[in-house]
């Protein structure tokens, strides 16, 4: 079961089991990660589940699509070159591990 990292600047350090073919996002709902708010449900419309992938994940975690972009450039938090809707990463046992930050805010 893959596990993920979530670095919340709030709250510390939160690791969460995921399982493999579900977003970041789902994995952070039911692990109950604060800095997730994820209001659309994973429709790609709000922009509230703005995560930073770590350095170390940044290659491995798919490209944004044309989509994701736009969205991006409606986060409460700016976005940057590593920002992911964790909505549209899907978890697999090679992203075992995998570290990403919260933003301060999502909205
Ligand atoms: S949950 Fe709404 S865009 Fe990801």
């Amino acid at each position: 079961m893959p596990k993920i990292t979530f670095t919340d600047r709030n709250n510390g350090d939160l690791i969460v089991d995921a399982v493999s073919g579900e977003s970041v996002m789902q994995a952070a709902m039911l692990g109950g990660v604060s800095g997730i708010v994820a209001e659309c449900g994973g429709s790609m419309m709000c922009a509230t589940c703005h995560v930073y992938v770590h350095d170390d994940w940044i290659g491995r975690t798919g490209e944004r699509n044309e989509i994701e972009e736009e969205m991006l450039e409606s986060t409460a938090e700016p976005a940057q070159p590593n920002s992911r809707l964790s909505c549209q990463i899907t978890m697999s046992d090679e992203l075992d591990g995998l570290i990403v930050e919260t933003p301060r805010s999502q909205l």
